[in-house]
């Protein structure tokens, strides 16, 4: 097994994770020097969302140099020294690529605007309008906005698949894709054990540039976005060219060694998935699943997810467990912030089958921010300054996602230890961190952040866990809100329950070796009954 089929990975938004410098921004040394904090708690892989050359204007992932550091996290030296570091703990490092666009910053972009017979003008996605003042197509961006901008200079349109000061690069021109190969190469020459590949189902679009067919769908599915605002884009994501982009970047990695690795944003249905992970793993490494990014908590609603996963993902796929990131509302705030709940879906998240993905700041329960859309400073939520967040919440779109990326919370003291008190943190540091920080979550057993270590020492510590098989338990029917699966091995057998209730339950179980954890109440009796208390889960050798 490959190390990064049973790895767990801890993401990081550069910007919130720690200021070293008192400018309010975190940077790469405050990262360094949160590396140990991150071995403790038993990860393994680190993603970091972009901290390259950027304006900034979507937070880096508006890239104006991709092989410079951005000066406010620090420089070059920095990150090889973050790499370094990682290394040296035996820890696995994943950058940020953004691959489909550039900033409209980037010198690329500029020399390609300058003028039609400009060499880098076909570097980008440039057409005509269908007449003065048409968009050349009905191409609509995945964020539901005209896809099309139009450039006075030489009157022509140019396409951004996100938002419009991100120009998607044109990779049916052979230059474009060398030179953004060349950039992953620079930075798997100096040591990254792989990508996180941003966006990655945007990357190729209809070469003869059809419009996209009629939808009856206004709203987006919760977990894809390719069917909304009456448009099936198929032309526009998940092109069947992006697929073999896949296998290209798979070989460019597998030139170092079958070591580095991939990991896809990418989105649409379970076979669209597939073809981006390759009919012979041969495409990407791993895809984001973001089925749980909408989860209910329920029994149900888990026991048909990892039913589903076990069925279309058998070995050697490895589903990825993923509650949040950097767009997303935490998932706190989905489960009434109630910490109990919390360590139950963790209790899930480290003992199913695949990789879990935790975003920073889970693991002590932070939750998101309230600001409205009209103060953030999210790109997004400025779009959209005026659009009511109830009716936001009932469409399920997230607007502002500044209330996500509010600042770590490390201590009680003012600014919770992420920037020092007289600092302006360019977020402000959400209300709850009095209680809800690193040092005082620490010092209490029952805390959640000493729920997310415990799990993690009991995967990393079992291989079962890391590699077995899964199965998913039938004989617990008469349990509706009861999840119960199997994980085993060669060597072990391990049987996981969760109660999603708040009701206490009382199972019958048998051959039971030992009680392997626990989350919350629970007691095993001398004549085979297990006693779970509302919200409590149990992991039980048998
Ligand atoms: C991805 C990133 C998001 C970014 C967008 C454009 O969805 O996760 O934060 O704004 O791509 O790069
Ligand atoms: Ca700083």
């Amino acid at each position: 097994m490959k190390w990064w089929q049973t790895t767990t990975i801890y993401q990081i938004y550069p910007r919130s994770f720690l200021d070293t410098n008192d400018d309010g921004i975190g940077d790469l040394p405050g990262i360094i020097a949160k590396l140990d904090y991150i071995k403790d708690l038993g990860f393994e892989t680190i993603w970091i969302s972009p901290f390259y050359k950027s304006p900034g204007k979507d937070f880096h992932y508006d890239i104006s140099d991709y092989t410079q550091i951005d000066p406010i996290f620090g420089m070059l030296d920095d990150a090889e020294r973050l790499i370094r570091e990682i290394h040296k703990r035996k820890m696995r490092i994943v950058f940020d690529m953004v691959l489909n666009h550039t900033s409209d910053e980037h010198p690329w972009f500029k020399e390609s605007r300058s003028s039609k017979d400009n060499p880098k003008r076909d570097w980008y996605i440039w057409r005509k309008g269908k007449s003065k003042d048409a968009l050349p197509n009905n191409w609509i961006s995945m964020i539901n906005r005209p896809g099309w901008n139009y450039d006075e200079k030489t009157d022509e349109w140019y396409f951004a698949n996100f938002l419009d000061f991100q120009p998607d690069l044109n990779y049916r021109n052979p230059e474009v894709k060398e030179a953004m190969f060349a950039i992953m190469r620079y930075w798997l020459d100096k040591g990254v054990d792989g990508f996180r590949l941003d966006i990655f189902n945007s990357i190729y679009k209809d070469a003869e540039f059809r419009d996209n067919p009629f939808s009856l769908r206004f709203i987006p599915t919760p977990d894809s976005q390719d069917e909304a605002f009456f448009q099936k884009k198929i032309h526009t994501l998940n092109h069947p060219d992006c697929f073999e982009l896949a296998k290209e970047v798979h070989s460019l990695l597998d030139e170092y060694s079958s070591e580095r690795f991939l990991l896809g944003e990418v989105s649409g249905n379970d076979v669209i998935l597939k073809k981006f992970l390759g009919e012979k793993h041969d495409g990407l490494h791993l895809v984001f699943q973001f089925e749980l990014i909408h989860f209910q908590f329920s029994a149900n609603f888990f026991r048909d997810l990892l039913s589903k996963n076990e069925a279309i993902y058998p070995y050697p796929y490895t589903p990825t467990y993923v509650y949040g990131n950097h767009d997303q509302m935490r998932y706190i705030d989905k489960i009434d912030r109630d910490p109990n709940k919390a360590k139950l879906l963790a209790l899930f998240q480290f003992t199913a089958r695949g990789i879990p993905v935790v975003y920073y700041g889970e693991e002590i329960g932070m939750q998101d921010s309230d600001i409205p859309n009209w103060q953030g400073k999210d790109p997004i939520a400025q779009q959209n300054a005026f659009f009511p967040t109830p009716l936001a919440n009932l469409l399920g779109v997230y607007m502002n996602r500044d209330n996500c990326r509010t600042p770590m919370q490390w201590n009680s003291s003012i600014n919770a230890g992420f920037t020092t008190p007289a600092t302006k943190p360019w977020l402000t540091v959400n209300n709850y961190y009095p209680q809800i920080n690193v040092e005082y979550e620490l010092s209490d057993k029952d805390s959640l952040l000493n729920t997310y270590k415990a799990l993690l020492k009991f995967r990393n510590g079992n291989s079962t866990f890391q590699s077995g098989s899964l199965f998913v338990e039938t004989n617990y029917k008469d349990y509706s809100d009861l999840l119960v699966y199997r994980r085993y091995s060669a060597e072990k057998s391990f049987l996981v329950f969760i109660n999603f209730s708040d009701k206490d339950l009382d199972i019958k179980v048998n051959h039971v070796k030992q009680i392997a954890l626990t989350v919350g109440e629970t007691k095993l009796n001398a004549n085979s009954s297990l006693e779970l208390a509302a919200y409590s889960g149990i992991v039980l050798e048998i």
